[in-house]
């Protein structure tokens, strides 16, 4: 189960285009999805053919803690068509935050609730309101990779840092760093404007910006309004085109996902210990720790921990050793340490190291000691 999160809190910038585009496709190429309507507008529920306003349960009953009206998420799903469900939205969601204020683990509701799930998906997608609230929140905890729909338009990039933050923050007090891809929408290239705003985009996302930019297609709004995704609308149009090699191109990305220590029912089904972590100590005389980390796939591996404030920093990187090995040595001074592993963006404990600790989140930290 892969899960993908639609954010900006810049409002119609195609959050929501992009969130049924890929689920259609997806869902053409048999895979099966769970698009998730995080916006009480509803407007990913009305843009695969379902009325939020005769729907009886949604999304919210799911993640409520009020007694009455809380059932488990697989009661509100409904079947859209084959490969694809939907968790509908409805304004009652827009009463979450307040109601969650004060409830120990709030900001990871929806995570808990996928970990709960009996269900299984390929694929989840979630569509974000135009806010950086309470919801977008629970839905970049929940994520392994987020898409941020770039839309080229003047102020487009502005207030794209505060949605970086709140991801940074997500990593420094949850320990999860998701994938993060931009997506350039609405994109006129006979216009210098629009080509403009694209190269700025590169400029800021780097390597992190998706390949395939969204032209400006009339079909992708008539497909909104018939409530059909558009593959199926129009697979011919341009809108169906460019959203089918986004959708070739997140296939891709998502493969490199480890899952590891993320999703627990997932780990059940993993072959075990696809990859073997090591940490060893060199010597008392030294303080010196060699961290070792053997997965010849990863691209890049850090680790975080007490010792660095949890953060993904340079001098934390692990080398790579001709066999596929990583290793860091790291300066430790007697004491008792918690940490983890960042590979590739996703934090996983270490499973050949037995000493664990619950954190406040509900995840689970490595523990090392280092007796003087
Ligand atoms: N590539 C495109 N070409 C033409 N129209 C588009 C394109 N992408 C989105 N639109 C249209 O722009 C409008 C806004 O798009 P959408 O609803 O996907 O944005 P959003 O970010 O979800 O908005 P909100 O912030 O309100 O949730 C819609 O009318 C949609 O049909
Ligand atoms: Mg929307």
């Amino acid at each position: 189960m892969k899960v993908i999160t639609i954010a900006n809190q810049k409002g119609g910038c195609g959050k929501t285009t992009t969130a049924i585009s890929l689920a259609g496709w997806l869902c053409s190429q048999k895979n099966k999805v769970l698009l998730i309507d995080l916006d009480p507008q509803g407007h990913a529920s009305y843009g695969v053919g379902a009325d939020p306003v005769k729907i009886e349960k949604s999304i919210y009953n799911a993640l409520t803690s009020a007694a009455d009206k809380k059932t488990a998420i697989e009661n509100i799903i409904l079947n859209i068509w084959e490969n694809l469900d939907l968790a509908p939205s409805n304004i009652l969601l827009s009463t979450l935050e307040q109601e969650l204020r004060d409830v120990d683990g709030a900001v990871s509701r929806l995570y808990d609730t996928f970990n709960s799930m009996s269900r299984d998906y390929d694929f989840i997608i979630i569509d974000c309101p135009p806010s950086l609230g309470f919801l977008t929140f629970n839905a970049l905890r929940a994520a392994h990779m987020v898409v941020i729909p770039v839309e080229t338009s003047r102020y487009s990039l502005v207030g794209i840092s505060k949605l970086m933050n709140m991801i940074e923050l997500i990593a420094l007090k949850l320990r999860h760093t998701p994938k993060i891809k931009a997506l350039v929408t609405i994109y006129d290239k006979r216009t210098n404007f629009s080509q403009r705003i694209q190269e700025e985009t590169k400029e800021y996302f780097k390597d992190n910006l998706l390949k395939t930019p969204i032209r400006i297609n009339v079909a992708l709004k008539e497909a909104a309004s018939a409530g059909i995704p558009i593959d199926r609308f129009n697979k011919y149009s341009n809108g169906a085109k460019d959203y089918g090699e986004v959708a070739d191109e997140i296939l891709k990305e998502s493969r490199k996902i480890h899952l590891e220590n993320f999703y627990k029912e997932k780990q059940a089904e993993k072959p075990a210990a696809r990859e073997e972590i090591v940490t060893k100590t060199t010597s008392k005389m030294s303080d010196e720790h060699i961290f070792t980390f053997n997965s010849p796939g990863a691209k890049e591996v850090y680790i975080v921990g007490d010792f660095n404030n949890w953060s993904v920093l340079a001098p934390y990187k692990l080398n790579r050793l001709e066999n596929g090995r990583w290793q860091k040595n790291v300066d430790l001074k007697p004491g008792k340490y918690r940490y983890k592993f960042v590979v590739d963006g996703q934090w996983v404990h270490d499973p050949f190291n037995k000493n664990t600790e619950t954190n406040p989140f509900g995840g689970i930290d490595s523990v090392l000691t280092i007796t003087a």
